[in-house]
C-alpha cells in the first residue's frame, strides 16, 4: 500500500511503543505518568488532550473530585516539565457532575496550571449540536479548551488557521486607505468560539470509544501552535486523534493510552492515516444545515396552525396571567 503523501515521515512510519527523540510516532500502552517519566525536560512543543472527566465512563472509576484533581495535578506537573519554552498546553474539558449539579472542570483545573506559572492565552468554547437532552437543565452543547503557554514568547501561526472572511469584498470608505480592501486576504482569525460537530453516531470518524474528539479540532491547534517536525503529545490518547492530526501536518506524535482495546484502535487509525485510508471530516467544512440540504425530516408532521402549548400556560399558577 502507498504511504499517505500528507504524512511527512514516509520513511519513518513505524509506530513505536516507547518514547525516543529519534522516533516520529509513539503509542505507549500504559499509564501516561510512566510515559512522561521517559521524556526529557523542555523537549515537546504541544501537549493537547481531552483527559477523563471523572464522570464514570467505561474507562474510568468515578473518584472524589479532590482525588481526581490530585491525579490531574501530577500529570499537569509532568507536562509542564517536558514542555518546550515556546510551547503550548491545550486541555479540553467539559463538566464534572455531582448529584445533578455541574462543576465546570476548567474552573477547578485553572489554578493548577496557574500554579506552574503557565499563562492562559484563550479559553476556547467548542460548540456542537448533539448530545444528551436535559430534562432538569438546558442541554450541554459546549465544552472548553484551555490554552496555556510556558512563556510570553510562544509559537502562534495565525495565518495557517485563518478562515474565510464574512465580507471579503469590503473596502475602507474613508481615510488614507479609502477604496482599498479592508480585510486580510488570507482570511480572518477564527476567534475563540469554534463550531465543530462532535463525534456522535453518524460522524464519519466514530468508532467504539465513548468520547473521541474530532481530528479537525486538533488540526487547528497543531497548525497554529507548532512548526514542522515538532512533537505533539497527548497523555490520554484514546483512539489516537491527536497523533493523527500531528502526522497529517508533518509533525511528530506521541501518546499514552491505558486501555488495551483503545491502544489497538489508536494504532489501527494511525496506520490508516499513514496509508491514506483514514476517513475524517475535512477541516473548515461548514456544519450540515438540514433545511438548506432539503432534508424532508425538517417538515413538521403536525398541523401547521396547531399552536404549541407553552408549559407555563398549563400550570394553574400561571394560567390567570397567560396571554397578557
Ligand atoms: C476522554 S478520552 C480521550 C479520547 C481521545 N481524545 C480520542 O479522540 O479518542 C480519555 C482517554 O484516557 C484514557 N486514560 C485514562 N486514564 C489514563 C492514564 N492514566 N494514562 C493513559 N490513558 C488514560 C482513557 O482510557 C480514555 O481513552
Amino acid at each position: 500500500m502507498k504511504p499517505n503523501p500528507r504524512t511527512l515521515f514516509k520513511q519513518e512510519s513505524r509506530i513505536a511503543d516507547e518514547f525516543a527523540l529519534l522516533e516520529a510516532i509513539v503509542v505507549f500502552p500504559g499509564d501516561c505518568l510512566e510515559l512522561l517519566k521517559t521524556i526529557p525536560n523542555e523537549s515537546l512543543q504541544l501537549i493537547v488532550t481531552s483527559p477523563p472527566y471523572n464522570i464514570g465512563k467505561e474507562y474510568e472509576k468515578k473518584l472524589h473530585l479532590d482525588l481526581y484533581l490530585q491525579q490531574q495535578a501530577q500529570v499537569i506537573a509532568e507536562c509542564t516539565r517536558i514542555l518546550s519554552p515556546r510551547g503550548s498546553i491545550c486541555w479540553q474539558v467539559g463538566n464534572y457532575v455531582d448529584k445533578g449539579a455541574i462543576i465546570p472542570l476548567d474552573t477547578v483545573l485553572y489554578p493548577i496550571f496557574a500554579s506552574h506559572g503557565l499563562r492562559m492565552r484563550n479559553r476556547i468554547i467548542w460548540h456542537f449540536e448533539h448530545g444528551l437532552h436535559g430534562s432538569r437543565r438546558f442541554s450541554g452543547r459546549y465544552e472548553t479548551i484551555m490554552w496555556f503557554t510556558k512563556s510570553d514568547d510562544y509559537v502562534f501561526n495565525l495565518d495557517a488557521v485563518r478562515v474565510p472572511q464574512k465580507y471579503p469584498g469590503k473596502k475602507y470608505f474613508k481615510g488614507p486607505k479609502a477604496g482599498q480592501y479592508s480585510c486580510n486576504p488570507l482570511g480572518k482569525n477564527p476567534g475563540d468560539l469554534w463550531v465543530i460537530p462532535n463525534v456522535k453516531s453518524n460522524h464519519v470518524e466514530k468508532i467504539e470509544h465513548p468520547c473521541q474528539f474530532p481530528v479537525e479540532l486538533v488540526e487547528r491547534l497543531v497548525l497554529a501552535l507548532t512548526d514542522n517536525r515538532d512533537w505533539v503529545l497527548d497523555p490520554f490518547l484514546g483512539t489516537g486523534t491527536s497523533v493523527i492530526a500531528a502526522l497529517r501536518h508533518g509533525r511528530r506524535g506521541v501518546g499514552a493510552e491505558i486501555v488495551p482495546k483503545y491502544v489497538q484502535l489508536a494504532r489501527q487509525r494511525i496506520q490508516q492515516e499513514i496509508d491514506g485510508t483514514l476517513r475524517t471530516r475535512p477541516m473548515n467544512r461548514p456544519v450540515y444545515d438540514p433545511i438548506e440540504a432539503g432534508n424532508s425530516l425538517t417538515i413538521a408532521p403536525w398541523k401547521k396552525d396547531a399552536e404549541q402549548i407553552r408549559l407555563f400556560e398549563r400550570s394553574p399558577k400561571y394560567r390567570k396571567t397567560a396571554g397578557r
